[in-house]
């Protein structure tokens, strides 16, 4: 009979729901080590109670001190936005729950440095929640990096672009605050391109970079009239500034001798979701898009000239990386199962002990890079990333 771990999700957003629906999938399609149990969800003013009968939460709280110290927790689940990551895990830490938490980690690096300082000290299994690592496509990409079947890396491309904040009038959210989430699209998006890039081909080094604010000052939340159609700016609306940035785009350094790109943006239109790399080694490359996310492109560079060219891998397969978990080949996934092979992922290290990855020091190291990134836009010099001391 396996043990059951019971969960406590913190907040119930966007990031509620899809680690709820992971956390009730994770047993019916993976032996885990252990089964799960919703125990409590917590959420700010915003009534709870529809959430928690709708994923089958048997507790509402308004308070995650109280909910965080309870003895019937012991994984504490975190999807709040970023100003409250840093008190929530630590106390969790600290009450012996294992965490996990949403990126990015924390405001700031120093904030990061004392969560995997906490973490460390309880000896419970931290996870940072950059799922894209587990997106199996993106999984097999690191496999054949890992096997040589690029040879030589050069160059790593990568580019998250969204477009859902380019509307002047999308009023002034936390997204929006560096109180509230620590930077913009930087770290938003960012964190994820740093650390897929950080997971398949190495640690970043120095960061020459750039970042922008397009728009200065939005409406609060409620001010904007539902009624202006798109493009039209509502010139009653209360403004306030902005204080993170729009985009902003990164040369970097690896460790290894690799030149990187890394471009991020919320004001790429017509991109929904476009999580992109490219990795150019001397016997190959490979292309991902996380709007294809089924697919992974190879092209490999031994083969005679006339007959090379980027070839499409469908990555459901079996064999492919947690896909035997899932369909018959052919048979795509989604969104959602990153999370849901993140979480066995999770229950795994639990029962192990095995190290498992990102947890709050790639976090910190993640963030350190960022916070480079953002004194090098500022200072107009490249920055190493060992500047940054926290
Ligand atoms: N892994 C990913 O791809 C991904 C995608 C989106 C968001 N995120 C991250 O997830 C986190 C949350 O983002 P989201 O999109 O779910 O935001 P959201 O605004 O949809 O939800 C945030 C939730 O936190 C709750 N909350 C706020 N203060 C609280 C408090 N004091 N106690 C309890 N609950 C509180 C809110 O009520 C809300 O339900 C952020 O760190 C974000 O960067 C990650």
């Amino acid at each position: 009979m396996k043990k059951t771990l019971n969960v406590a999700m913190i907040g119930g957003g966007f990031m509620g729901k899809a680690h709820s629906n992971a956390w009730l999938q994770v047993n019916h399609f993976f032996d885990a080590p252990f089964k799960v149990k919703l125990k409590a969800i917590v959420g700010s003013k915003t009534p709870q109670e529809d959430f928690a009968a709708n994923w089958g939460y048997e507790l509402v709280s308004y308070d995650w001190r109280e909910v965080v110290a309870r003895d019937d927790i012991d994984i504490v689940d975190i999807g709040t936005p970023p100003w409250l990551h840093m008190d929530i895990a630590i106390a969790a830490a600290k009450a012996g729950k294992h965490v996990v938490c949403e990126k990015p980690l924390a405001l700031n690096y120093a904030q990061c440095l004392k969560m995997a300082k906490a973490a460390e000290e309880a000896g419970i299994v931290s996870y940072l929640n950059h799922n894209y690592r587990r997106v199996p496509a993106v999984a097999f990409a690191k496999q054949l990096v890992d096997e040589g079947r690029l040879g030589r890396i050069y160059h790593w491309r990568g580019a998250y672009l969204q477009d859902w904040i380019m509307d002047p009038d999308f009023p002034l959210t936390w997204h929006l605050k560096a109180e509230t989430a620590g930077g913009g699209v930087l770290y938003d998006l960012g964190s994820h391109a740093v650390d897929l890039s950080r997971f398949i081909i190495g640690e970043p080094e120095s960061v020459i970079a750039m970042g922008r604010t397009f728009i200065t000052h939005r409406p609060l939340p409620g001010e904007t009239s539902a009624t202006f159609s798109k493009g039209e700016v509502d010139s009653h609306a209360k403004r306030e500034p902005v204080t993170v940035d729009d985009a902003f785009f990164m040369a970097l350094e690896y460790e290894n001798g690799v030149l990187g790109s890394i471009d991020v943006s919320r004001f790429a239109s017509g991109r929904r979701n476009h999580n992109d790399f490219e990795i150019y080694g001397d016997k190959g490359a490979l292309k991902f898009n996380f709007e294809r996310m089924n697919e992974l492109e190879f092209m490999d560079f031994t083969q005679p000239a006339d007959e090379q060219g980027f070839r499409r891998i469908l990555v459901t397969e079996g064999s492919h990386p947690y896909l035997k978990a899932w369909w018959p080949s052919g048979h795509p996934i989604g969104y959602e199962h990153s999370f849901t092979n993140a979480f066995y992922d999770f229950l795994s290290a639990i029962d192990t002990g095995e190290p498992l990855r990102p947890d709050f020091e790639d976090g910190a190291k993640i963030i350190r890079c960022l916070e480079a990134a953002k004194k090098s836009s500022e200072e107009g010099r490249k920055v190493r990333i060992e500047e940054i001391t926290g």
